[in-house]
């Protein structure tokens, strides 16, 4: 029988770089020797980025997930035979099938049975994924869920163009979210409109053994930039709304952090102060679904963020999807 529980509560927090940082420069040197012209300069000015991680040739986002989650599973303090919901945000999955949710329960060693899934919202997935398991457990279908962000984004990137490939990194974000009676996610609202696919897309599909078309991310920058700005906006109202609150009553705001330019656009317009906003899209660059995770974590990690504080997370990405959640922390 389903059990009524109120509310989905983050109990632990975890986050995971590859070791290969790689600034700016260290890319427009590797660019340069290809005859592809960028600079330290123009990233910074036009996206805030300084630097992003890359995962080693034989990094899976499996593995980056697995060191995310082991960490979000200490800092909860549970057994990880305890969760009984994985839901992973990927568009960088190991393999076509199965899931990486699947894999990382294995490597996680969990053999209870429990559900394992991905999600593919590209840069929104963390934030659909929160909703998705809030709504499981709040449902009553799950208690524990592992809820994961996880790419290589360097993997489909096409090096040859500057437009996109000096934008995204690699890497892992965790939560666990658990069964409550005290307030953690307060509401989520998400959305989707497929008429924009293609001005943020991975156009491939495997067919008869081989790629068909390109398996490079391709992206027209100002369309998104416009899309972005304007949903973003809307979505973050749409779930302070939801949740009778106001942009006064959020202490962090956590955006999908792809540009600061939009990040500080979205800030903005929502009246809340750039301090109250976490950024870590200098030093990680657009980690796609596990930006958001990642920078909650290293908030979470610093101190900043406490019990009792009222979090909003933000997404925007390729499908076009978008999404928030309010969380007390
Ligand atoms: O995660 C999903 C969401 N994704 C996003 O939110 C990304 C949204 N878009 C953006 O963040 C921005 O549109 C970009 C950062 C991608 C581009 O910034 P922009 O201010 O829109 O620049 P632009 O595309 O208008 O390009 C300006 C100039 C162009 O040269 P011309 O035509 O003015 O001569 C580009 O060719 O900058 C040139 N350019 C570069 N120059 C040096 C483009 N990329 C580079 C580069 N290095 N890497």
């Amino acid at each position: 029988m389903a059990q009524s529980n109120l509310y989905s509560r983050v109990i632990g927090t975890g986050s995971y770089l590859p070791a290969d940082r790689v600034t700016n420069q260290d890319l427009a040197d590797r660019l340069a020797r290809q005859g592809v012209e960028t600079s330290d300069e123009w990233i910074v000015a036009r996206t805030g980025i300084h630097a992003r991680h890359f995962a080693a040739p034989d990094q899976t986002t499996s593995e980056l997930a697995l060191h995310a989650s082991r960490q979000a599973i200490e800092a909860a303090g549970i057994d990880p035979e305890s969760i009984d919901l994985i839901i992973v945000a990927t568009s960088t999955p190991d393999f076509v099938f199965p899931s990486t949710a699947c894999l990382l329960q294995n490597k996680l060693g969990i053999k209870n049975g429990g559900a394992a899934f991905d999600i593919q919202a590209v840069c929104s997935g963390f934030a659909y994924a929160v909703a998705t398991a809030d709504s499981f457990i709040r449902g009553g279908m799950n208690r524990t869920a592992l809820v994961v962000g996880a790419e290589t984004f360097s993997r489909i990137l096409d090096f040859n163009d500057r437009t996109t490939c000096v934008l995204f990194g690699d890497g892992a974000g965790a939560v666990i979210l658990q069964a409550s009676d005290e307030p953690g996610v307060l509401s989520s609202a998400l959305h989707a409109d497929g008429s924009h696919s293609s001005i943020l897309c991975t156009p491939g599909n495997v067919n008869k053994g081989v790629i068909e078309g390109s398996a490079f991310l391709h992206m027209d920058g100002q369309a998104v930039f416009k899309l972005a700005v304007k949903v973003l906006e809307k979505v973050a109202v749409e779930a302070l709304e939801k949740a009778r609150l106001t942009a006064g009553d959020i202490d962090w705001l956590i955006p999908h952090q792809a540009n600061i330019r939009i990040m500080e656009s979205t800030a903005k317009k929502l009246h809340v102060p750039l301090e109250r906003m976490v950024v870590t899209v200098g030093e990680h660059g657009n980690t796609s679904a596990a930006s958001i995770p990642l920078a909650l974590d290293v908030a979470v990690r610093d101190g900043r963020i406490k019990r009792g504080q009222h979090v909003l997370i933000e997404g925007v990405g390729g499908g076009f999807t978008w999404g928030a959640s309010v969380i007390r922390y």
